[in-house]
Parts: C-alpha cells; structure tokens; sequence
C-alpha cells in the first residue's frame, strides 16, 4: 500500500534530517524496542504478539534538530485516537489563553478565519466559535472529527497536507450556505498547530500547506515540545514514535525559512513540562512587526550560550536517565517488598517509554487511573497493566506518569494525600510529594 509520499514501505527509517536533509546524523540514546505509546490492548490482545519498534534518538548537526529514525506510519498511529485534549483543565486553559491572545493581536472579527491543525475534539477552535469567527479543524481521527463536529466545530476527518490545502484554498470545502466562492483563494488570519510538528512524518508538506493557506498578514502559531526541557530535564519519557522531531526554535525557524516564512515573536511555556510556541508569518508579509524580532534574536542567543546547538549538550542524556532509572526502581522496589501498594496515575503516551525502558510492569504496579473513558478497561503496551477510571480504590502509592499535569493533578487529589497517600514524581528528579 502506498500511503504518503516518499515511501511506500510498511516503516521508514530515516538516514537524513527530516529537515535540513543532511546525513550526519549523530546518535544520542538508543531506548531498546518498545511498543507504540498508545497501542493500548484489550483483555484478548493480551495473548497476541505486540509489534514493537526500535527508538533511536538522533541530532543534526546542521540545523539542530533531534529526531527519532523509526517512521510509524501515520496512519497506524492516528486513524483512532484515544486522547482527548478536554480532558485536561491545564489545555483547556491554556487554549482559552492563546486564542484570546491572537483575536487581541490580530483584531480578529467576524470576518476573520481561523485554522487548526490536529485540532483533536475542538478544545481549542470553541474559543473563536463562541466569539462568531469562522474556525475549521484538520482531524485525521475519526473519532474525535466526529466528537468536534457534533459539537458545531468544523472538522476536516483529514490528514493536514499540500493536496488537501490546495483544495481548500480553491474553496472545494467551502460550506456553499455559508461562503461563496468568488476565484479568490481562500486564505486564514491564524493557523495554528499545538504538538503537531513533531508528529509528522510529511513535515515539509505540512509547513509548505501553512504557506499556501496563510493570509499575507496571518500569522501561524506553533507550539512543540522544547528540546532544552527535554535535555535539562532528562524528559525521556516524552521520546515515543508519535514524536518525530524535538526542536530548538533554531531547528524550527531553518524548517520555515525553507518555505518562505519567518520567525516573528517566539516565548517559551509551561505546557508539557517545556513548551516552545513561535510565531511566523509569510516572508513577503504585508505587515511590519521589526518589534516582534527583538524576542527572537536573544532567544536564539540564549539557545546558542547554553549550547543547545552542539552534540556534547546531549551526550549526558543516557547517564541520567540511568541514574533515574536506579533511584525509581531502587524505592519502588523497597516499597514493595513492604508491601506498599503502587498504582499509575495517568495512562500517559510517555508512560509506554518509561515502564517499557525502565521493566517496570504489572509485577510492580497494581492499575492504572486514567479519566480518558476510551483508555479504561484497557491494558498497557508492553507491560499488560490494567486502566482503570480513577475514585475507585486508593493505593498507597501514585506513580505519576502525567507529570506534565502534576499541579492540577495534585490538587485534584488532595483528599488522597490529606489520608497519608504519597505521589512519587519519577521526573526532572524522584520526589516523593
Ligand atoms: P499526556 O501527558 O500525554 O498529555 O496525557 C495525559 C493523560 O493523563 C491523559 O490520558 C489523561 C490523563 N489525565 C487524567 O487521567 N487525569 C487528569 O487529571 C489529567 C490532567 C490527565
Ligand atoms: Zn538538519
């Protein structure tokens, strides 16, 4: 079958950068086998044999990128997709926060169009659908287009892609109640596109689609997991085959600039324990923002002084998440022969990394709580623990595997702590909260 282009093979593994396309490529850990992070198995998968793919991880010395070698095809890892961005207050509140932030900037209004790539169950687009703007969502899971459909969002069930932008922009898509086509192209104010551009294996087709679908005064807003956080925090857990790519806002501004865009305003977030969000417009913008570049550049400098863009940075990577490794098993391993009871706490994608690396598995941990309702009554990849909805019975112990949620988390359940139960924090560093 041939699915996408470039390769027509069952998997890919890349020998250049998917960005800069140089061969050089510098290895920094190799994290084994492990099964795809959201392959979660049913009570009569459990007997079957999983497929598993290596996980390499990888820097360029060109542009900077880190990236894993393995290609899943996108269409085993997307089609069905169990997680839903609403479930967490955090993203929520966060979507609510960007989106007002871009109707501020840009003056947005009833006329204005506002895109969104991966745009999941709508948890997003809902902001500017409540203020009368015109929104569409690129879903390629079925199930959440649908959810987001139902709800009044317009969702594409599609993957992002040049083909589908070109279609778009010569309004084949067009709601013909709604708009009339004229045989002017129909272009967006905002794109935006949060954890996707380290998802996809078409990257260049995905920027090359934000050019052509981008008004001359538009703005695209992409957020992605900071590689600085991945490295300085040893976020290992957050190395799956859904992540592709890790970028500096180096390795991101090289990957627009090949497709005549630029680097306007770029800050860094708390989101996902590190969150890059850049801003970019069309080089040929219709708009002036010299201001906005006067974030970018110390950005840059900074990226460059902390060494960001040198292979040694990454190179200490594989010794602290061996010493992680020891510390977590070390108390987990204790605590159970004490006859202490351990649970996850959150089905995360990450989890697979880490109980998969780490061997940790249904002889350590009991079940899993996860609130995602198409993740209950599942069992994880690799380590065949149960998922279970949470306000059930309590553990003693909670391993937090949605760290990145940790405060919410923690809030959430404080009647669990006030009766002596413990959270163990496996990352940045073991705590026991
Ligand atoms: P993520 O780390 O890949 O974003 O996944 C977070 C997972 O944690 C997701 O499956 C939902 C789950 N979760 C809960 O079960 N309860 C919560 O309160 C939060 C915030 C997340
Ligand atoms: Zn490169």
């Amino acid at each position: 079958m041939c699915f996408h282009r470039g390769f027509c093979e069952d998997k890919l593994v890349i020998l250049k950068c998917r960005v800069c396309n140089c061969s050089d490529l510098k290895s920094i850990v190799s994290l084994g086998f492990t099964p795809l992070a959201n392959a979660l198995l049913t009570k009569e998968q459990l007997d079957k044999p999983e497929e598993k793919y290596p996980l390499d991880l990888v820097f360029c010395p060109n542009c900077t990128l880190v990236q894993i070698v393995e290609t899943v095809p996108p269409e085993k890892l997307f089609s069905d997709y169990f997680y839903v961005s609403s479930i967490s207050k955090t993203t929520l509140e966060n979507a609510k926060k960007i989106s007002n932030e871009m109707i501020d900037r840009l003056k947005l209004n009833e006329s204005s169009r506002v895109v969104e790539i991966g745009s999941n169950d709508g948890y997003l687009l809902k902001n500017y659908v409540e203020k009368g703007i015109w929104v569409c969502g690129y879903e390629p899971a079925k199930n959440l287009a649908d959810e987001a459909n139902s709800k009044g969002i317009r969702t594409f069930n599609q993957f992002f892609n040049v083909e589908n932008v070109n279609r778009f922009v010569k309004g084949e898509y067009l709601d013909r109640r709604e708009e009339s086509y004229n045989g002017v192209e129909f272009k967006v104010d905002v794109i935006h596109a949060n954890n996707v551009l380290a998802h996809v294996a078409d990257l260049h087709g995905v920027v090359e689609g934000i050019r052509m679908m981008l008004k001359p005064e538009g703005l695209a807003v992409i957020e992605t997991h900071y590689v600085k956080d991945l490295i300085n925090s040893t976020q290992f857990d957050c190395i799956y085959h859904e992540h592709l790519c890790y970028y500096s806002a180096l390795s991101l501004c090289k990957l627009f600039q090949m497709h005549g865009m630029e680097m306007v305003d770029v800050e860094r977030t708390e989101m996902h324990g590190g969150t890059l969000r850049a801003f970019f417009q069309l080089k040929d913008s219709s708009v002036a923002r010299p201001a906005s570049y006067e974030k970018v550049r110390p950005f840059l400098e900074d990226e460059q002084k902390k060494g960001v863009y040198n292979l040694q940075h990454y190179q200490s990577m594989i010794w602290n998440i061996e010493r992680m490794r020891s510390d977590l098993l070390s108390f987990v391993n204790y605590e159970k022969i004490k006859g202490k009871s351990i649970a996850v706490y959150g089905c995360t994608a990450k989890s697979t990394t880490l109980l998969n690396y780490f061997g940790i598995n249904k002889d350590v941990i009991d079940w899993v709580v996860d609130a995602t309702p198409n993740k209950q009554n599942h069992y994880t990849p690799g380590t065949h623990i149960p998922i279970i909805a949470p306000g059930g019975e309590e553990p003693d112990f909670y391993l937090l595997l949605a760290w990145n949620f940790k405060d919410e988390i923690l809030k959430k359940e404080q009647a669990f702590r006030d009766k002596g139960g413990k959270f163990i924090i496996p990352i940045p560093r073991l705590e026991i909260v």
